[in-house]
């Protein structure tokens, strides 16, 4: 701002004018910035009034803005998605991956929509109905249970949801379970380093601890694409 008022005043504006000009620079500036990181970074004070605030998360989740880092046409190509697959979108949130996975795996195959938060179940059953995507089931379950049928699941699909699920091991015993022989486990979530998106740095897990974590209850990673900039994204299988 002071190098503005300098060029503004080496090219004679001056007084009253001169306020009105930097005013009127100002409105137009401030705003921008601090939406453009409002889209983008939050920490722990922010984050936990957004949760509280269903509408605002909702809005969060399905910024356009997203779209740029979150790459959901790459991340759904990178899967080679099958039709008739029936896969668990655990933590679905709004559904920002929901909506996708369902187009992708067709009539015959299921979304699990799977969200511990009635009011994140209530609004994919709302947007289910509207967009007439009958191959969505949402699931509200427990935080430490997705609560899903024994070895009926093709692929467990975590978009930034890992992080926030309660007693992980039990969790991972339980999808095990849950999986079928063939079935694998997609985990996405961001690098636990700064990033211009993403929860605070304190609530992430880094790749190197997810990959030991998930060898440690039975699963390998099988393949890693590494397209996406502020996340990983792995592909694990039962051992
Ligand atoms: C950051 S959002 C991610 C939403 C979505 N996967 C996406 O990428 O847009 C995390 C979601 O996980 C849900 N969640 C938190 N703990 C959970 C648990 N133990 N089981 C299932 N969902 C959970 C929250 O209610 C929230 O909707």
């Amino acid at each position: 701002m002071r190098l503005l008022a300098i060029i503004l005043t080496s090219l004679k504006f001056s007084g009253k004018g001169m306020k009105q000009l930097l005013f009127l620079l100002v409105l137009l500036l401030v705003p921008f910035s601090a939406r453009a990181q409002d889209a983008v970074k939050r920490d722990d004070h922010q984050m936990h009034r957004l949760h509280r605030d269903p509408k605002a998360y909702i809005g969060m989740l399905e910024d356009p803005q997203r779209d740029i880092y979150q790459k959901p046409h790459k991340v759904l190509t990178a899967l080679d998605l099958k039709e008739g697959e029936v896969i668990a979108d655990i933590g679905a949130g709004s559904g920002y991956f929901t909506f996708r996975l369902a187009h992708h795996v067709g009539d015959k195959g299921k979304i699990y929509a799977v969200d511990i938060s009635p009011d994140m179940i209530l609004h994919i059953n709302r947007r289910a109905r509207a967009v007439k995507a009958n191959n969505v089931v949402s699931i509200l379950a427990a935080p430490d249970d997705p609560l899903l049928p024994d070895r009926s699941i093709d692929r467990f699909f975590f978009s930034n949801s890992w992080h926030h699920v309660e007693n992980q091991t039990k969790y991972l015993s339980l999808i095990k379970k849950m999986l079928k022989p063939s079935g694998e486990i997609v985990m996405i979530d961001f690098h636990k380093q700064e990033t211009p998106a993403g929860p605070p740095l304190q609530m992430r897990i880094a790749r190197e601890d997810l990959i030991k974590q998930m060898e440690s209850n039975g699963f390998g990673l099988r393949k890693e694409h590494t397209f996406l900039p502020y996340q990983y994204l792995l592909l694990f299988v039962p051992k």
